[in-house]
């Protein structure tokens, strides 16, 4: 799945990291390029670093401190307030992994997610369609060898 083409085309950022409280700092740093509304696709095999990421951007925003994010694998949506740049903002953390087509993926109710000052994260987003249609960029993680990720952020101009 990590080979296919990125969802989005557009502005792309590279990022390396060695641990995962690296990504974490990397998360933290991401949220600038982040302005709402965004939906964004998390992908990466398992255990590469989707969750791990989030921590970061939520500690970021002040919305949760990183031993508050955790996945959202079987409660499917997790939603949090923060602040980015003084203004209100709506971090809402998916995992649709467990989500088996279009029809469940609707009763989830994510088209109502997507407000002006919403940040929107998915994990396992790209599996389908109608979330990559929506999608205005993808972070993508990679095992790199060992504990060593590499982070691509494409944003969609
Ligand atoms: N460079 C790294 N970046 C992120 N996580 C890492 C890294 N190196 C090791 N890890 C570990 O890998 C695991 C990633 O888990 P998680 O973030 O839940 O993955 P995912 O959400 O992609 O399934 C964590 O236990 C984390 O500590
Ligand atoms: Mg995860």
């Amino acid at each position: 799945m990590s080979k296919e083409a990125p969802v989005a085309e557009g502005r792309i950022h590279e990022f390396v990291t060695h641990s995962g409280s690296d990504t974490v700092e990397v998360g933290r740093k991401l949220v600038q390029l982040l302005a709402p509304p965004q939906l964004l696709i998390l992908r990466g095999e398992l255990g590469t670093g989707k969750t791990t990421l989030v921590k970061g951007i939520a500690q970021a925003l002040d919305a949760a401190e990183p031993d508050e994010v955790t996945s959202p694998t079987f409660t499917l949506l997790h939603e949090y307030d923060g602040t980015r740049e003084g203004k209100q903002l709506k971090l809402y953390h998916l995992d649709v992994y467990r989500i088996e087509g279009e029809r469940q993926l609707e009763s989830l109710g994510m088209e109502e997610l997507l407000t002006p000052d919403a940040l929107v994260l998915v994990e396992w987003g790209e599996k389908f369609k109608s979330i990559r249609k929506k999608a205005t960029g993808e972070i993508s993680i990679a095992s790199a060898g060992g504990d060593a990720r590499k982070i691509t952020v494409t944003l969609r101009d």
